[in-house]
């Protein structure tokens, strides 16, 4: 697609340097850049982060810069954040996801380069091992959100996603890491232009109803990384509370595809209690070969509500529950 802006540029070069700059047209749709860890990013092997997945549920292009092993602190330091603020132009969005790797200490001697301070305001603190001035959680997030802000683009500081909350086989229901409320507290401390979603609650309520080995199925190797339906589903419940407006409202939700997920159920239990929807029948929507109309192993294939394939690629059709059933060895 030929943007806009492109053409702008194009014109610009075309009248020479000593033209007198014009202001560069806007896109004439947003696009939706992603700045996150691996549960965000594009992975590989089993695995699979929830960003992939976004454009099947809003109607606009996105742009995934996330990458796995990445904290705040470091996605600064390795210029990831700089990169988004050159390429983002008036009204696109920013979607901001760390938590996962931004925890530790930088003062000790190992530090790994991705620890934040202790603190959510402008304590610094050094690296035992380089002497690296390090800063806070907060004030990497705020900076970047700043940093696009100032370019004309809205940001959405999404929280961190939960680990399994079934690990273990009882549901974890206690209070999320202190990174959610950090986040929280960034989109409130950058005020106009950013905003906050919820995305661990989110999750955590998708994962109470899907229970246990429903949940325990969407992590093949650890309690951290989702296989690729699981990324999907984690997205699903992104855009779910994007479109509820959960924790206020976001530049997202007037884009956002109908018909809206509705993995879980909605403060106040106001919507039906229909079962995930769009699983994929390939075992994950980038890395997977087609193969007809089976469910793979671990994937839906029964519920009520569900139209998706109900013959399983490998394994037997199980009830777990009313709305979820699934392809076990
Ligand atoms: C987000 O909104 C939900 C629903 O209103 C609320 O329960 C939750 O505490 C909010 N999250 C944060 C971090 O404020």
């Amino acid at each position: 697609m030929l943007s806009l802006s492109s053409l702008a540029v194009a014109a610009l070069a075309a009248v020479g340097a000593n033209a007198t700059p014009v202001e560069v047209a806007r896109r004439a749709t947003p696009t939706v850049y992603l700045a996150g860890d691996s549960t965000m990013a594009r992975t590989s092997g089993q695995h699979m982060g929830w960003g992939e997945y976004l454009s099947r549920y809003i109607t606009l292009p996105v742009v995934n810069k996330a990458i796995s092993g990445r904290s705040a602190r470091s996605f600064t330091n390795e210029g990831r954040f700089a990169e988004i603020e050159r390429l983002v132009q008036r009204d696109d969005i920013v979607v901001i996801s760390f938590g996962h790797n931004d925890g530790g200490s930088p003062n000790s001697a190992n530090d790994n380069g991705r620890s934040a301070c202790g603190g959510t305001g402008n304590e610094v603190c050094r690296s035992g091992k380089t002497g690296e001035l390090v800063y806070t959680f907060n004030y990497y997030m705020e900076n970047a959100a700043r940093s696009f802000i100032a370019k004309g683009a809205r940001v959405v500081i999404s929280a961190q996603t939960p680990n399994n909350l079934w690990d273990g086989g009882s549901f974890y229901g206690g209070a999320p890491p202190r990174f959610v409320p950090y986040a929280a507290q960034a989109a409130k401390n950058v005020g106009n232009g950013a905003s906050f979603v919820d995305h661990y609650q989110a999750v955590s309520n998708m994962f109470r109803r899907l229970g246990n080995q429903a949940t325990n199925a969407l992590y093949p190797t650890d309690h951290k990384h989702t296989s690729p339906y699981g990324a999907d589903l984690v997205c699903q419940a992104f855009v779910q509370a994007v479109a509820l407006n959960l924790n206020g409202t976001t530049p997202l939700a007037q884009h956002v595809k109908q018909p809206v997920p509705n993995v879980f159920p909605a403060p106040g239990g106001s919507q039906p209690t229909n079962p995930p929807t769009n699983p994929p029948t390939n075992g994950g929507g980038n890395n997977g070969g087609g193969n007809g109309g089976t469910a793979p192993l671990w994937g839906q294939c029964g519920g009520n509500g569900w139209s998706g394939a109900t013959r399983c690629a490998q394994g037997t059709c199980k009830m777990q529950n009313e709305w979820y059933w699934q392809c076990v060895p």
